[in-house]
């Protein structure tokens, strides 16, 4: 199979993955460096990148389960596993959508662009050999969460990107086939 697609078609999300050894800056560069070379109009670069690590992990559990308990009414276990999840990886990228203020930016096309450079992310990771996958949950576009990583008014979170080692071959991937997606027409 052509290599670009085998990889589109294999990549999938590792739930279990381990923190150690941690991944190299030359790793973490390479996948930023794939998301910014995603599509995006007017070339107005739409994103930012904040990367955790080490301590930082935990401060994102932290204010994770902080912001459950402002968006629901959680159950002590929910907690817990919000708290110590991010300390399951060993870098978390926070992709966030940075649209640029020019009248003739369309919103929704800052963001799609966004979503092309997350999916990057996540190709390159798999490239790598890494397990990568992208957590939010409704509670992650909290005001919490808007905090925690200093977002301005019109910036939103696009994902938080989970890399770390394979711990646990995940299940194979599920997909329905394209004919009822798809109009044909000629
Ligand atoms: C924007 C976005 C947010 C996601 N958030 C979560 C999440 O919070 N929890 C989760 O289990 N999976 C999350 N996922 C991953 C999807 O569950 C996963 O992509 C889907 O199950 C398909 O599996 P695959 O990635 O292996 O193809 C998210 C994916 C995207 C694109």
């Amino acid at each position: 199979m052509n290599p670009a697609i085998e990889a589109i078609k294999s990549r999938r999300s590792v739930r279990k993955m381990k923190p150690d050894p941690p991944l190299t800056r030359e790793q973490v560069e390479t996948i930023i460096e794939a998301a910014v070379w995603a599509p995006n109009h007017y070339l107005t670069e739409p994103w930012r990148f904040v990367v955790l690590m080490g301590d930082e992990r935990a401060k994102l559990g932290d204010a994770m389960s902080k912001a459950l308990v402002a968006t629901s009414s959680p159950t002590p276990e929910q907690l817990d596993i919000q708290r110590k999840r991010p300390l399951n990886a060993s870098v978390i990228i926070a992709l966030i959508s940075s649209p640029k203020s020019d009248p003739k930016v369309v919103p929704q096309e800052e963001m799609v662009a966004a979503g092309a450079a997350l999916q990057n992310m996540l190709l390159a990771a798999h490239s790598l050999g890494l397990g990568a996958m992208v957590r939010t949950g409704s509670h992650a576009y909290s005001e919490v969460i808007r905090k925690f990583f200093g977002m301005t008014e019109v910036e939103r979170l696009v994902g938080l990107v989970y890399l770390g080692h394979i711990l646990e071959p995940p299940p194979p991937g599920k997909r329905s086939g394209i004919a009822e997606k798809v109009t044909w027409r000629a």
